[in-house]
């Protein structure tokens, strides 16, 4: 099980002050509607990136979902009075307020609160979020009464499920929920030991989707806000048996990059808990998903530089001639000073990455266009991608996508030493 670490997210309150002071405010006018409006939306996230550094956002997976994708998620869903949707990763409850906007209001403001408190239920490790997440369900709760009666000063009363905790831990809140809602910590931690379905570094997210599962009872659905790795990486299809083998699959859908903060791809799950033993039925969608996952190798022909400094001699034409120091990354290159001779080259356009490429390091395959009119001959440190349609926008499409966290995400899964092979560039998977 991985240790479940708090960080330092004290700058958070001030969100948390300003939620309460429209909590409390005694007047509510248009300009409070608008406030709240947008304190319920998008400014949790945003005050989340301006008050708390990127690395402990980073190392916490803290990323907020935003109602459009958040709707997207819960879609048509209803739910029936004995609903208890429980999200374990709660954050701000991004989620739990789209599925409160479908709950049923009481006849007072107090009763909602007493209704909804009863259905929703959240944990997470920080409790700064757990602040937030209570005043924003009952700003929703106080907005959607026409603002006019006053909530209570005490929240915490109103809303005993939702509160920090560790979301893997919680087996009876597990067990009671008939609906899990979930955008978990995305990033790469040691599979845990007793785990048989993944080995080395697997995404948090997996373990969370599993061990949920695994707890649930027959018949719950989970929704999920997932990244797209686990979708479509040929390496997690142990993880995809698993998931079908505990849940019937609903759906799976694509959805692209989650929004301008956090630069990954995800895809939307929803399954259901099975009641017993493994099926056939609504096993993953394999065949349809990987049919379409297009790669380097679909596009480019990948192979290593074929110039070995120290080793080759000085014999055939003089080139133009590239090694990691002599180019920049992340760019077009067509001005190239250094010549050698070398009786192999590479006609540009083309595309070169730097074979060393650390795990964790920023970008796992560095990139750079190769243009110009005469062939090229490349050191044995770079991989050169030769596009089959030999268009110099193809090349530049791929530098792109190869500065992405998906890609990132890839090969720190597919690859762990220090060096990138060919065989993990042509899996790389791309679209154009
Ligand atoms: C990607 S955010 C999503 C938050 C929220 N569900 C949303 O969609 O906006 C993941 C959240 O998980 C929390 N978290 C990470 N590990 C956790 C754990 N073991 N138990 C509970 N919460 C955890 C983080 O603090 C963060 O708030």
């Amino acid at each position: 099980m991985p240790k479940a670490v708090v960080h330092d997210f004290s700058g958070y309150r001030q969100f948390s002050a300003e939620l309460h002071a429209l909590a409390l405010a005694p007047r509510v006018d248009a300009g409070w509607n608008k406030q709240v409006d947008a304190s319920l939306d998008g400014v949790a996230g945003k005050e989340l990136q301006r008050l708390v550094d990127l690395t402990a956002r980073r190392a916490a997976g803290a990323f907020f979902t935003g109602s459009t994708l958040a709707e997207r998620l819960v879609g048509s869903l209803s739910f029936g009075k004995n609903a208890f949707i429980y999200d374990p990763t709660v954050g701000a409850a991004d989620l739990l307020l789209a599925a409160a906007r479908r709950l049923p209001l009481g006849k007072s403001l107090r009763e909602t609160l007493r209704r909804w408190g009863q259905c929703l239920a959240g944990t997470d490790l920080q409790p700064e979020f757990i602040e937030a997440a209570r005043l924003r369900l009952a700003l929703l709760a106080r907005q959607s009464h026409g603002g006019d009666q006053k909530l209570p000063d005490d929240l915490s009363s109103f809303f005993p499920h939702i509160r920090c905790a560790n979301g893997l831990e919680q087996k009876q809140l597990l067990g009671r929920a008939t609906h899990l809602l979930m955008n978990p910590p995305y990033g790469l931690v040691p599979a845990p030991a007793d785990c048989a379905w993944a080995g080395g570094r697997v995404s948090e997210a997996a373990i969370f989707i599993v061990r949920l599962l695994e707890q649930a009872s027959a018949g719950t659905r989970l929704l999920a806000i997932l990244p797209d790795v686990l979708r479509s990486g040929s390496f997690q299809h142990r993880w995809r048996e698993r998931v079908g083998d505990l849940a019937k699959i609903l759906k799976v859908e694509r959805y692209g990059i989650f929004d301008d903060i956090a630069d990954v791809d995800v895809f939307l799950l929803d399954v259901c808990r099975r009641s017993g033993k493994k099926s056939d039925s609504h096993r993953w969608p394999v065949a349809v998903e990987s049919a379409d996952t297009k790669t380097i190798a679909d596009f480019f022909d990948v192979h290593v530089g074929r110039v070995v400094p120290h080793r080759d001699k000085e014999t055939g034409p003089l080139r133009r001639y590239i090694h990691p120091r002599s180019i920049p990354v992340w760019t077009d290159v067509r001005r190239i000073e250094d010549k050698r001779h070398h009786p192999l080259a590479y006609q540009p356009p083309f595309v070169v990455l730097r074979r060393t490429s650390r795990p964790g390091h920023p970008y796992r395959a560095a990139a750079t266009v190769i243009l110009g009119k005469a062939p090229v001959a490349v050191e044995n440190h770079l991989i050169v991608c030769e596009p089959r349609d030999k268009s110099a926008d193809t090349c530049r499409a791929l530098m792109a996508q190869l500065k992405t966290e998906r890609v990132n995400e890839f090969l720190d899964e597919r690859i762990r030493c220090r060096h990138l092979t060919v065989g993990a560039v042509k899996e790389i998977p791309v679209e154009f």
